[in-house]
């Protein structure tokens, strides 16, 4: 079952807010350089798919939310990636990329074995040889889930064309313990501006 995250259009609308160009984004953009067919596997709302295209990457941007990529797909460039909508198993069906990237913590949707082998055997697949693949994993000794607290997470964001949102983290305990899950909450405070 997909996260509300990437299916409601009112919390997509937020993503590219919420997560901006930032140095992870230039990270990416630097280790492309050069190469000529880049995938990205959970490309999102295209941020940085379509900024691989503007470089002159050959960018084909997988997700498997037809929400996130109707964000993507309308973005300046974004008339210049091939977007699909998937999930890995397309993978064997694309040309051989040099780089194959799963960004934005991608990977950490993969929560059994089976499913994170599956993803990378359709990655190598997917992959000529001598290619690359980049995947994220979190830290687990920045123990970044004891700052998911509603008080410490809580933020107020301004959305052109939609309004002000209050918004932040939480995780439950059980979460906190076994996986770094977490759950973003609007708070339902949305206010027009007009
Ligand atoms: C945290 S977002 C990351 C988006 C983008 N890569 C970024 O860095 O901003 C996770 C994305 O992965 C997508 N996703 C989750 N499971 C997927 C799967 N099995 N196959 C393809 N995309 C998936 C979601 O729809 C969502 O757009």
């Amino acid at each position: 079952m997909p996260s509300t995250l990437y299916t409601d259009p009112r919390l997509v609308a937020l993503y590219d807010t919420l997560n901006p160009f930032a140095a992870d984004t230039a990270f990416y953009l630097a280790l492309a350089a050069g190469k000529q067919r880049v995938i990205d596997l959970g490309c999102g709302t295209g941020l940085l798919a379509c900024e691989l295209a503007s470089r002159g990457n050959r960018v084909i941007a997988v997700d498997s939310a037809p929400e996130m990529l109707h964000v993507a797909r309308h973005r300046p460039e974004g008339e210049r990636v091939q977007w699909i909508e998937g999930d890995a198993r397309v993978l064997v069906l694309l040309p051989p990329a040099d780089l194959l990237v799963m960004t934005g913590h991608v990977a950490q949707f993969f929560v059994d074995d089976r499913s994170f082998f599956d993803t990378l055997k359709a990655a190598r697949y997917a992959l000529r040889d001598g290619g690359t693949l980049v995947f994220e994993s979190r830290n687990p000794t920045a123990r970044a889930w004891e700052s998911w607290t509603p008080a410490q997470s809580r933020r107020l964001i301004d959305v052109d064309g939609i309004g002000e949102w209050r918004c932040g983290k939480t995780t439950s305990a059980e979460a906190r313990s076994r996986a770094f899950a977490s759950t973003r909450i609007i708070d339902s405070k949305r206010q027009t501006r007009r």
